[in-house]
Protein backbone atom coordinates (compact mmCIF):
# COMPACT_ATOMS: atom_id res chain seq x y z
CA UNK A 1 0.00 0.00 0.00
CA UNK A 2 0.97 3.29 -1.18
CA UNK A 3 1.88 6.08 1.67
CA UNK A 4 0.34 9.57 1.16
CA UNK A 5 2.11 10.83 4.78
CA UNK A 6 4.70 9.87 6.71
CA UNK A 7 6.84 11.34 9.82
CA UNK A 8 9.93 9.79 11.77
CA UNK A 9 11.25 10.73 14.50
CA UNK A 10 9.65 13.85 14.50
CA UNK A 11 11.00 16.36 17.16
CA UNK A 12 10.06 19.98 17.67
CA UNK A 13 11.86 22.30 20.28
CA UNK A 14 10.71 26.04 21.02
CA UNK A 15 13.46 28.24 22.21
CA UNK A 16 12.84 30.69 24.38
CA UNK A 17 15.56 33.33 26.11
CA UNK A 18 15.24 31.02 29.43
CA UNK A 19 14.05 28.07 28.62
CA UNK A 20 13.39 25.03 25.96
CA UNK A 21 10.12 23.14 25.64
CA UNK A 22 10.51 19.91 23.92
CA UNK A 23 7.02 19.79 22.37
CA UNK A 24 7.56 16.31 20.06
CA UNK A 25 10.16 13.58 21.45
CA UNK A 26 10.00 11.37 18.75
CA UNK A 27 7.00 11.29 16.65
CA UNK A 28 5.88 8.87 14.27
CA UNK A 29 2.84 8.69 11.94
CA UNK A 30 1.87 7.28 8.47
CA UNK A 31 -1.77 7.88 6.53
CA UNK A 32 -2.49 6.25 3.25
CA UNK A 33 -4.47 7.91 0.86
CA UNK A 34 -8.38 8.29 1.44
CA UNK A 35 -6.90 7.13 5.05
CA UNK A 36 -9.09 9.11 8.17
CA UNK A 37 -6.59 10.09 11.21
CA UNK A 38 -7.55 11.21 14.02
CA UNK A 39 -5.84 13.06 16.63
CA UNK A 40 -6.51 13.76 20.17
CA UNK A 41 -4.78 15.33 23.42
CA UNK A 42 -5.06 17.91 25.72
CA UNK A 43 -4.85 21.36 25.56
CA UNK A 44 -0.75 22.03 25.15
CA UNK A 45 0.35 18.51 24.17
CA UNK A 46 1.46 19.96 20.69
CA UNK A 47 -1.45 18.69 18.58
CA UNK A 48 -1.64 21.94 16.39
CA UNK A 49 2.50 21.71 16.35
CA UNK A 50 2.45 18.17 14.89
CA UNK A 51 -0.34 19.60 12.17
CA UNK A 52 1.64 22.48 11.53
CA UNK A 53 4.47 20.52 10.59
CA UNK A 54 2.40 17.76 9.05
CA UNK A 55 1.51 20.40 6.26
CA UNK A 56 4.17 22.28 5.90
CA UNK A 57 3.35 25.42 7.75
CA UNK A 58 6.23 24.20 9.99
CA UNK A 59 9.49 22.52 10.25
CA UNK A 60 10.58 19.80 12.65
CA UNK A 61 13.44 20.99 14.46
CA UNK A 62 14.57 16.83 14.09
CA UNK A 63 12.97 14.31 12.46
CA UNK A 64 11.72 13.24 8.76
CA UNK A 65 8.25 14.42 6.63
CA UNK A 66 8.01 12.31 3.31
CA UNK A 67 5.03 12.84 1.62
CA UNK A 68 4.47 10.64 -1.46
CA UNK A 69 7.67 8.82 -0.31
CA UNK A 70 9.64 11.80 -0.87
CA UNK A 71 11.25 13.43 1.59
CA UNK A 72 10.53 16.70 2.13
CA UNK A 73 13.87 18.18 3.86
CA UNK A 74 13.70 20.97 6.72
CA UNK A 75 15.70 22.94 5.01
CA UNK A 76 13.89 23.53 1.69
CA UNK A 77 11.26 25.84 2.01
CA UNK A 78 10.30 26.02 -1.85
CA UNK A 79 9.69 22.45 -1.09
CA UNK A 80 7.14 23.22 1.96
CA UNK A 81 5.29 25.77 0.33
CA UNK A 82 4.82 24.27 -2.66
CA UNK A 83 2.97 20.92 -0.63
CA UNK A 84 1.21 23.39 1.51
CA UNK A 85 -0.09 25.36 -1.45
CA UNK A 86 -0.77 22.49 -3.68
CA UNK A 87 -0.94 19.33 -1.50
CA UNK A 88 -3.00 20.73 1.80
CA UNK A 89 -6.05 22.13 2.73
CA UNK A 90 -6.58 23.11 5.79
CA UNK A 91 -9.70 23.75 8.41
CA UNK A 92 -8.91 25.59 11.43
CA UNK A 93 -11.05 26.01 14.67
CA UNK A 94 -11.53 30.02 13.52
CA UNK A 95 -12.64 30.09 9.97
CA UNK A 96 -10.13 32.90 8.49
CA UNK A 97 -13.00 34.30 5.65
CA UNK A 98 -11.92 37.03 3.88
CA UNK A 99 -14.53 39.65 5.45
CA UNK A 100 -15.20 40.97 2.33
CA UNK A 101 -15.31 38.35 0.16
CA UNK A 102 -18.46 36.70 -0.35
CA UNK A 103 -19.15 33.15 0.37
CA UNK A 104 -18.53 31.45 -3.19
CA UNK A 105 -15.44 33.92 -3.36
CA UNK A 106 -13.68 32.42 -0.48
CA UNK A 107 -14.28 29.11 -1.93
CA UNK A 108 -12.16 30.17 -5.30
CA UNK A 109 -9.68 32.36 -3.01
CA UNK A 110 -7.54 28.87 -3.40
CA UNK A 111 -7.88 28.61 -6.70
CA UNK A 112 -7.11 31.85 -7.88
CA UNK A 113 -3.93 31.87 -6.10
CA UNK A 114 -3.20 28.95 -8.51
CA UNK A 115 -4.81 30.33 -11.83
CA UNK A 116 -7.22 32.33 -13.32
CA UNK A 117 -10.92 31.16 -12.23
CA UNK A 118 -12.96 29.46 -15.04
CA UNK A 119 -16.62 28.07 -15.46
CA UNK A 120 -15.75 24.89 -13.84
CA UNK A 121 -14.07 26.11 -10.95
CA UNK A 122 -17.22 28.64 -10.14
CA UNK A 123 -19.39 25.35 -10.68
CA UNK A 124 -17.07 22.93 -8.40
CA UNK A 125 -18.15 26.14 -5.71
CA UNK A 126 -21.40 26.45 -6.14
CA UNK A 127 -21.95 22.49 -5.87
CA UNK A 128 -19.93 22.56 -2.36
CA UNK A 129 -22.09 25.21 -1.20
CA UNK A 130 -25.04 23.57 -1.94
CA UNK A 131 -23.80 20.28 -0.40
CA UNK A 132 -23.28 22.67 2.69
CA UNK A 133 -26.81 23.94 2.82
CA UNK A 134 -25.63 26.89 1.76
CA UNK A 135 -27.21 27.44 -2.03
CA UNK A 136 -28.71 30.34 -0.95
CA UNK A 137 -25.92 31.96 0.29
CA UNK A 138 -23.16 32.23 -2.24
CA UNK A 139 -23.85 35.73 -2.11
CA UNK A 140 -23.56 36.61 1.38
CA UNK A 141 -20.26 38.18 3.20
CA UNK A 142 -19.16 35.99 6.05
CA UNK A 143 -20.64 38.80 8.38
CA UNK A 144 -23.78 37.54 7.54
CA UNK A 145 -23.38 34.17 7.76
CA UNK A 146 -23.93 32.23 11.44
CA UNK A 147 -20.96 30.82 13.26
CA UNK A 148 -22.05 27.22 11.65
CA UNK A 149 -22.44 28.36 8.12
CA UNK A 150 -19.12 30.45 8.06
CA UNK A 151 -17.24 27.32 9.31
CA UNK A 152 -18.74 24.57 6.74
CA UNK A 153 -17.83 27.48 3.59
CA UNK A 154 -14.38 26.75 5.65
CA UNK A 155 -14.37 23.48 5.16
CA UNK A 156 -15.22 23.66 1.43
CA UNK A 157 -12.93 25.94 1.25
CA UNK A 158 -10.20 23.29 2.32
CA UNK A 159 -11.64 20.79 -0.35
CA UNK A 160 -11.51 22.99 -3.57
CA UNK A 161 -7.88 22.80 -5.06
CA UNK A 162 -8.09 19.21 -4.56
CA UNK A 163 -5.65 18.42 -2.22
CA UNK A 164 -4.44 15.15 -1.30
CA UNK A 165 -4.77 15.86 2.55
CA UNK A 166 -7.35 17.88 4.42
CA UNK A 167 -6.07 18.69 8.06
CA UNK A 168 -8.55 19.57 10.23
CA UNK A 169 -7.26 21.72 13.64
CA UNK A 170 -10.07 21.20 16.04
CA UNK A 171 -12.83 22.89 13.13
CA UNK A 172 -15.88 22.27 15.72
CA UNK A 173 -13.94 23.71 19.18
CA UNK A 174 -16.51 27.48 18.51
CA UNK A 175 -19.64 25.51 17.08
CA UNK A 176 -22.12 24.29 19.93
CA UNK A 177 -22.78 20.44 20.03
CA UNK A 178 -25.65 20.11 16.61
CA UNK A 179 -23.65 22.59 14.38
CA UNK A 180 -20.23 20.67 15.26
CA UNK A 181 -22.22 17.12 14.62
CA UNK A 182 -23.61 18.67 11.11
CA UNK A 183 -20.07 20.02 10.46
CA UNK A 184 -18.57 16.68 11.16
CA UNK A 185 -21.34 14.69 9.01
CA UNK A 186 -20.02 16.95 6.19
CA UNK A 187 -16.34 17.23 6.73
CA UNK A 188 -16.46 12.74 6.49
CA UNK A 189 -18.85 13.83 3.69
CA UNK A 190 -16.44 15.57 1.74
CA UNK A 191 -13.40 13.43 2.87
CA UNK A 192 -14.99 10.48 1.46
CA UNK A 193 -16.50 11.73 -1.99
CA UNK A 194 -13.23 13.87 -3.22
CA UNK A 195 -10.99 10.45 -2.01
CA UNK A 196 -8.72 12.99 -0.01
CA UNK A 197 -6.37 12.09 2.86
CA UNK A 198 -7.83 13.26 6.30
CA UNK A 199 -5.85 14.04 9.70
CA UNK A 200 -8.33 15.32 12.25
CA UNK A 201 -7.74 17.03 15.95
CA UNK A 202 -11.05 16.92 17.69
CA UNK A 203 -11.98 16.63 21.07
CA UNK A 204 -14.76 14.82 20.35
CA UNK A 205 -14.89 11.25 20.38
CA UNK A 206 -17.94 10.30 18.68
CA UNK A 207 -16.20 12.04 15.33
CA UNK A 208 -12.99 10.11 16.53
CA UNK A 209 -14.54 6.93 16.48
CA UNK A 210 -15.64 7.24 12.59
CA UNK A 211 -11.66 7.56 11.75
CA UNK A 212 -10.11 4.73 10.06
CA UNK A 213 -7.00 5.34 13.00
CA UNK A 214 -6.79 7.16 16.08
CA UNK A 215 -4.05 8.60 17.63
CA UNK A 216 -3.24 10.26 21.20
CA UNK A 217 -0.60 12.70 21.48
CA UNK A 218 0.80 13.17 25.13
CA UNK A 219 4.00 13.45 26.72
CA UNK A 220 5.59 14.42 23.55
CA UNK A 221 5.17 11.27 21.38
CA UNK A 222 1.79 9.38 19.13
CA UNK A 223 0.62 6.20 20.57
CA UNK A 224 -2.51 4.11 19.12
CA UNK A 225 -5.95 4.96 20.33
CA UNK A 226 -8.13 7.67 21.33
CA UNK A 227 -6.44 8.78 25.47
CA UNK A 228 -8.50 7.32 28.21
CA UNK A 229 -11.50 6.04 26.37
CA UNK A 230 -9.45 3.91 24.34
N1 LIG B 1 5.79 29.42 18.37
C1 LIG B 1 5.89 28.92 19.61
N2 LIG B 1 6.84 29.38 20.46
C2 LIG B 1 6.96 28.88 21.70
N3 LIG B 1 6.17 27.90 22.20
C3 LIG B 1 5.22 27.41 21.41
C4 LIG B 1 5.01 27.90 20.09
N4 LIG B 1 3.98 27.20 19.52
C5 LIG B 1 3.56 26.35 20.48
N5 LIG B 1 4.29 26.46 21.60
C6 LIG B 1 4.14 25.67 22.82
O1 LIG B 1 4.11 24.31 22.45
C7 LIG B 1 3.17 23.60 23.23
C8 LIG B 1 2.18 22.90 22.33
O2 LIG B 1 1.34 23.85 21.67
P1 LIG B 1 0.23 23.43 20.62
O3 LIG B 1 0.86 22.63 19.55
O4 LIG B 1 -0.48 24.65 20.22
O5 LIG B 1 -0.70 22.48 21.51
P2 LIG B 1 -2.21 21.98 21.27
O6 LIG B 1 -2.57 22.31 19.87
O7 LIG B 1 -2.17 20.51 21.54
O8 LIG B 1 -3.05 22.68 22.27
C9 LIG B 1 2.54 24.60 24.20
O9 LIG B 1 3.21 24.52 25.42
C10 LIG B 1 2.82 25.93 23.51
O10 LIG B 1 2.93 26.94 24.47
MG1 LIG C 1 -4.10 23.43 19.06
Amino acid sequence: MSVLLEARNLRKSFRRAESTVDVLRGVDFRLEPGETAAITGSSGSGKSTLLNILGGLDAPTAGEVLVDGRLLASDDRAARVKWRSEGVGFVFQFHFLLPDFTALENLLVPVRSRRDVGAADRERALGFLEQMGLADRASHLPGELSGGEQQRVAVARAFMNRPALVLADEPFGNLDAANGARLGDLLMELHRQEGVGLVLVTHDERLAMRASRRWHLSDGRLAPGGGESA
